[in-house]
């Protein structure tokens, strides 16, 4: 099984769509191992979106996600880190399908309301960043309405 750190941004919580947005991911299936509700800190920030560092979007982006509180989430199941970005649609929301969480509900890349794990190794350095140990539950047994056994 897999885990991918999942933000909702401080403008997806001030539009009050966290429980829009922790529900799609619920009935998809997934498992909420991780949950809480901070104020990032500008070092967060810039660790996290530290691949953007050059960019010139970088001080906007830094002090938006720190502007207000963010839902920090870890979610489990199978296939979870590209099932999530499926979910949650392509970067700038005018591009993101209908049916997306972007594409449903934001305009702006700026303001595009979540932020979703790009791979196995940003999933375990976000966690990481994000979250101590203590704070994530143990793996979930398999539900069995929703996987098959054994595979
Ligand atoms: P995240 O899940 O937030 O990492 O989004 P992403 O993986 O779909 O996009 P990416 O990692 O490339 O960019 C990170 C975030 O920077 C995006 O979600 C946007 O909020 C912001 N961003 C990316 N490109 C632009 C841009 O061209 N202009 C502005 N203003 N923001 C951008
Ligand atoms: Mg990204």
């Amino acid at each position: 099984t897999e885990r991918s750190f999942i933000a909702i941004k401080p403008d997806g919580v001030a539009r009050n769509l966290v429980g829009e947005i922790i529900a799609r991911f619920e009935r998809k299936g997934f498992v909420l191992v991780g949950l809480k509700q901070i104020v990032p800190t500008a070092d967060l920030a810039k660790s996290h979106y530290a691949e953007h560092a050059e960019r010139p979007f970088f001080g906007g982006l830094v002090s938006f996600i720190t502007s207000g509180p963010v839902v920090a989430m870890v979610w489990e199941g199978k296939g979870v880190i590209a099932a999530a970005r499926a979910l949650i649609g392509a970067t700038n929301p005018l591009a993101s399908a209908p049916g997306t969480i972007r594409g449903d509900l934001a305009i702006d890349v700026g303001r595009n309301i979540i932020h979703g794990s790009d791979s196995v190794d940003s999933a375990k350095r976000e966690i990481a960043l994000w979250f101590a140990e203590t704070e994530l539950l143990a793996t979930a047994t398999p539900n069995p309405h929703i996987y098959e056994p054994r595979n």
